[in-house]
């Protein structure tokens, strides 16, 4: 089929790249210039990996190609794919400009046949909208692909759900995916709209239920990763997303929880389960500075190497992510902030000192404290580092060290090792 996918995210080109793998003619539209013409030299805008060669192999078979043209690209389109980014308004409103402008460029050039197929995340109703100002069957499908293992989620999902009214457009939904195995979800278009919600509301929710068990463990003197593996070994509840630590970020969960209870706000429904997550996620942060200052004494004056930047290993994302309020509430406690991160390009907090590795970071500070599991802070040399500290403090936020093997240090070296909930 030929398919145009809009809108180049990670979640667009990914699936736009996929979908030519799976032997699709796939045109990708961005209305961003400078993002075209990278593609078109060959250069990946987006880190996620397995991406890049997967993009080159399938422009090289002219399968796939890039343009700003969404008049050209549209109109000669079987389906049309709608993956631009609907990010957090005031009050968690979920901001439509870009999906209205996407749809509204295609109103005069949107083949009779074609399908229209949203893949944005949109607030419930949003699909139903659109399918009236068309007047024809517009198919919510939403994605489910998690940044850094994007290409790996594609093809391998665990469902794909469409939502739509007509046989069809499920049928073409079938042809569409030919070549993947999972089970169909076919529903109506708003409950497709919130199975997404939900589905990201009860992951943040599942992890926000670890933490604050971890605050509960440390007061009690338990292993909250123990008690994870405990309770994740019965299959009703399993074992993903029970790793406790600084808490969740990136793009979707924070701004799809808000959506959500923006919905919530709007038709008068409580939704106090999501509201829980959401606050007690915020609180992440605070509580790993407060190890710190304990720690210390005080943060004024104190240097303070923070490891890891990006929300989550495997990207390049920094949004959301627990390092922006625990640098900036560093900060605002009057320390020095250095950090180190493997991937992160921007960092949002000027007066953060970037440094170029590990050993600069952590040269002569008080305190160091690690934000997110990246393979090379799990490997690290300690015995080599620890000496070069001004003072001995580690806060893991993401449980990287087994206890015993910081005991043991601790033995041969002064340590101050803290992690979460153990
Ligand atoms: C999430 C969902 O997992 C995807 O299914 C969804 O498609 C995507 O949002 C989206 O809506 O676009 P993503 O945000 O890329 O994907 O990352 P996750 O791997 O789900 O991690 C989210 C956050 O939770 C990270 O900050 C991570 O560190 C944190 N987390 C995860 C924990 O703190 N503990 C855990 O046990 C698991």
């Amino acid at each position: 089929m030929n398919v145009t996918v809009i809108g180049l995210g990670y979640v667009g080109l990914t699936t736009a790249a996929a979908l030519a793998e799976l032997g699709h003619c796939v045109v990708g539209v961005d209305i961003d210039n400078v993002k075209i013409e990278k593609l078109n030299r060959g250069d990946v805008p987006v880190w996620e990996p397995e991406l890049a060669p997967l993009i080159a192999k399938n422009r090289q078979a002219q399968r796939l190609a890039f343009t700003t043209d969404v008049h050209n690209a549209a109109s000669q389109a079987d389906v049309i794919l709608v993956a631009v980014g609907t990010p957090a308004g005031p009050e968690g409103k979920p901001d439509l400009t870009q999906l209205e402008r996407a749809v509204s460029d295609l109103t005069d050039c949107l083949p009779s046949d074609a399908l229209l197929i949203i893949k944005s995340t949109v607030p419930v109703g949003t699909t139903d909208q659109i399918a009236t100002r068309l007047q024809r069957d517009v198919v919510h499908n939403p994605e489910f692909l998690r940044q850094g293992s994007a290409v790996h989620d594609f093809f391998h999902p665990d469902r794909i759900v469409i939502g739509c009214e007509s046989k069809w457009a499920a049928g073409r939904m079938c042809r569409l995916y030919q070549g993947i195995t999972a089970p169909m979800i076919v529903c109506d278009r708003r409950s497709a709209e919130m199975i997404k919600y939900t589905a990201n509301a009860f992951l943040a929710m599942k992890i926000s239920y670890i933490n604050m068990i971890a605050d509960l463990c440390e007061s009690l003197d338990a292993n909250v990763e123990d008690v994870a593996r405990g309770i994740g070994a019965d299959h009703r509840i399993g074992h993903a997303f029970l790793q406790a630590g600084a808490g969740y970020g990136g793009s979707c969960f924070p701004k799809d929880t808000q959506a959500l209870l923006y919905m919530g706000a709007q038709t008068g429904c409580s939704l106090p389960l999501v509201e829980s997550a959401d606050q007690i996620n915020q609180l992440r942060p605070r509580r790993l500075v407060t190890k710190a200052e304990r720690a210390l004494g005080t943060l004024s004056g104190k240097r303070v190497a923070l490891l890891g930047l990006t929300y989550k290993p495997q990207t390049d994302d920094v949004r959301s992510a627990p390092s922006i309020a625990v640098s900036r509430m560093l900060l605002e406690k009057g320390a020095e902030v250095h950090a180190y991160d493997p991937r992160a390009r921007r960092f949002p907090v000027q007066q953060v000192a970037i440094s170029p590795d590990v050993d600069t970071a952590v040269r002569d500070v008080d305190a160091v404290m690690i934000l997110t599991e990246w393979d090379e802070f799990r490997h690290m040399d300690w015995k080599r580092l620890l000496p070069t500290l001004r003072c001995p403090v580690i806060i893991d936020g993401r449980n990287l060290y087994r206890l015993e093997e910081m005991r043991e240090l601790g033995t041969t070296y002064p340590l101050h090792y803290l992690s979460v909930g153990r």
